[in-house]
């Protein structure tokens, strides 16, 4: 498998992260406006409550300078504290409101974008499969969507919160006194070089942080379902030190990208804090000038907050956005990735039974991540209902050559055909539902016996599965089963023999009742009682059925209408059992071997 996770800073999407944002909020964008435009009033309103409750204040004073008794005025007070706090009950109303409909925008889109990448994902082809490791798909669909998910709850809010704020604070210093507001704003520019030379630093670090996770998560998935595999060699505690490797070394990643911030934060804190020494020393001159009032100095300092807390703030937020930039660069790829094998444009409707012919045209394979061709060069034909063999040593391109029917794969040269179209006319699902593949490393579902079996046809009867086991020889181990065709299999199931899976995935592969059976070493594990008894039904099944079988074994191939002796991806002997014997090359030494004798011998024996 190839390493894919480090190659993908430079992949382009058709839109930028907010624009896909945006998309993505279709149908809660009115509500996400409605959050942004409450962040905006609510931050003004914190500007607006205190500038309101001084101006009354002095209102009040001026009152009680012009003789008028405060009891007199007991109303108006009244009437004030009322409103003060009606205005900031309505702030904290807002604020509550907003805070709500981020949550609810930001649950949405992560709702919407992981259905769609399970669906991408699901859809994919197989050298999507052969591409991502499985700790890294899970990362990109759980820790990478949430980082997006926290960018619309908060990282968006944090930034429209600042600005606001900063810029309700600016306009307002601006209006009181310009010269001395600009005396104080003209420090605030250094903050976004420190901000920006802080990104700089920071982003590598959140793409590393982000590969740290998904490696230990992949080690984690690799390892809980390959635990055989650590069992067996007893590797249990080889595996939980390198996975306390992997933990450590993310929770240091971690600790260094969020340390990060702290060799930036000394120089803007040191110009945040620089701002109220400024008002104070331009501010003193100014008061000493006359050029303002004692009043508003008060208020300059009072509010000197709202430019500074910001600015502070800051980093923050340029953390937090940066594991977005990180994480959602990962969800899109997904998001915009698109199998390579899928409907011809124009590709032909076939809803019904295909006749069941194959053939094979001049075809060449070779994996695109691999250097070597696969398969050279092959030809063969299939008529509707024969049974064709295939074998050949090990890694000779057996599996590779049978992938080429369902389109799993495109040959890089020649065609393949169905019925003398060439597949890839067809559309996909017409094509695959017709064939039943029973493939080489078997996997089984969660589910009972007769749901898996029942897998590809959902309509199926309870005596219809019965049909399907006995055919291929698994009905006397399910009746044997705790509880027969409901027993639960699969990963956390009851735990069944090599053979019995791969008579369950038999069984799977006829149920859908293929015009072409394709199995893949299906018979590998099985006694050579059951597999004569599999070999029997195969023959008399009662629906018609092209077959290619793929074995090591002479009996399986012995009765094949027609046998591909494969080597090195090119087909170097083909014919039945008896004339591939009397040809005398791979074959017929392929029988002696197998059955301990010279074939001359044999014969005679039984002449
Ligand atoms: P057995 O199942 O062991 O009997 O072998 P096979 O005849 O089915 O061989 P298969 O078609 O699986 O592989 C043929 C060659 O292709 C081998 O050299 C494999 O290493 C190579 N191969 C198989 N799958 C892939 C793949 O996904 N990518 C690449 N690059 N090479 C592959
Ligand atoms: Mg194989």
């Amino acid at each position: 498998m190839k390493n894919n996770n480090s190659s993908n800073s430079s992949v382009s999407f058709p839109k930028s992260r907010f624009a896909w944002l945006w998309e993505n909020m279709e149908g809660r964008r009115g509500l996400f406006t409605v959050a942004l435009l409450g962040t905006v009033l609510y931050n003004v309103l914190q500007l607006v409550v205190p500038y309101f409750s001084g101006r009354l204040v002095d209102l009040f004073l001026e009152l009680n300078d012009t003789g008028a008794s405060i009891s007199e005025n007991a109303h108006t007070f009244y009437v004030l504290i009322g409103a003060m706090v009606g205005l900031t009950l309505f702030r904290v109303l807002v604020v509550y409101l907003t805070c709500m409909s981020y949550e609810h925008v930001s649950q949405y889109v992560l709702f919407k974008i992981r259905n769609f990448l399970y669906n991408k994902i699901q859809r994919q082809d197989m050298k999507f499969y052969s591409t991502y490791r499985t700790g890294d798909l899970m990362t990109r669909v759980t820790g990478d969507l949430d980082a997006v998910r926290h960018n619309i709850a908060w990282v968006i809010r944090s930034i429209v919160e600042s600005f606001t704020l900063f810029g309700a604070a600016a306009v307002y210093f601006l209006i009181m006194d310009w010269k001395l507001a600009l005396s104080i704003l003209v420090i605030s520019p250094l903050i976004f070089v420190i901000v920006f030379r802080f990104r700089r630093t920071v982003a590598p670090k959140h793409a590393l942080l982000r590969e740290k996770l998904a490696g230990m998560n992949t080690y984690a998935q690799e390892n809980i379902s390959g635990n055989r595999v650590v069992k067996a060699f007893a590797r249990e505690d080889y595996e939980i030190a390198k996975f306390g490797r992997a933990n450590n070394d993310f929770a240091e990643t971690n600790i260094d990208t969020h340390n990060t911030w702290l060799s930036f934060y000394p120089y803007v804190e040191s110009i945040a804090n620089l701002m109220p020494i400024v008002l104070l020393v331009v501010g003193g001159v100014f008061i000493i000038n006359g050029q303002i009032s004692m009043g508003e100095y008060v208020s300059f300092s009072g509010l000197i907050w709202a430019i500074a807390n910001p600015m502070r703030q800051m980093g923050n937020i340029m953390n937090e956005f940066q594991r977005f930039n990180a994480a959602s660069a990962k969800v899109m790829e997904i998001y915009y990735s698109e199998p390579e094998i899928v409907d011809a444009p124009d590709a032909i409707p076939h809803p019904g039974r295909f006749e069941g012919s194959i053939e094979f045209d001049h075809v060449s394979f070779r994996y695109e991540d691999g250097n070597l061709p696969v398969l050279k060069d092959v030809s063969f034909k299939a008529k509707p209902g024969e049974t064709i063999a295939i074998i050949g040593e090990t890694g000779c391109g057996k599996t590779s050559l049978i992938q080429m029917i369902p389109r799993f794969y495109e040959p890089t040269g020649g065609r393949v055909l169905v019925d003398g179209v060439d597949v890839s006319r067809y559309k996909l699902e017409d094509l695959r539902k017709n064939i039943g593949l029973a493939t080489q490393d078997v996997l089984l579902y969660s589910d009972t016996i007769e749901g898996n079996i029942a897998y590809g046809v959902s309509h199926l009867t309870a005596e219809e599965v019965v049909k399907f086991a006995r055919y291929s020889a698994a009905e006397e181990f399910i009746l044997k089963m705790p509880e027969g065709y409901d027993t639960i299999v699969g990963e956390r199931g009851v735990g069944l023999s090599g053979g019995q899976k791969q008579r369950i995935s038999l069984a799977r592969a006829l149920a859908i009742e293929p015009s072409i059976l394709i199995l893949d070493d299906t018979t590998s594990a099985v006694d050579m009682e059951t597999e004569k008894h599999i070999q029997h039904s195969l023959r008399g099944l009662d629906f018609n059925c092209t077959k290619i079988i793929i074995a090591q074994r002479i009996s399986t191939t012995k009765f094949a209408d027609k046998i591909l002796v494969l080597k090195d991806g090119r087909i170097i002997e083909e014919g039945s059992h008896d004339e591939l014997i009397a040809q005398g090359g791979y074959y017929k030494d392929l029988v002696e071997l197998q059955l301990g004798e010279s074939v001359e011998a044999l014969k005679a024996s039984a002449g």
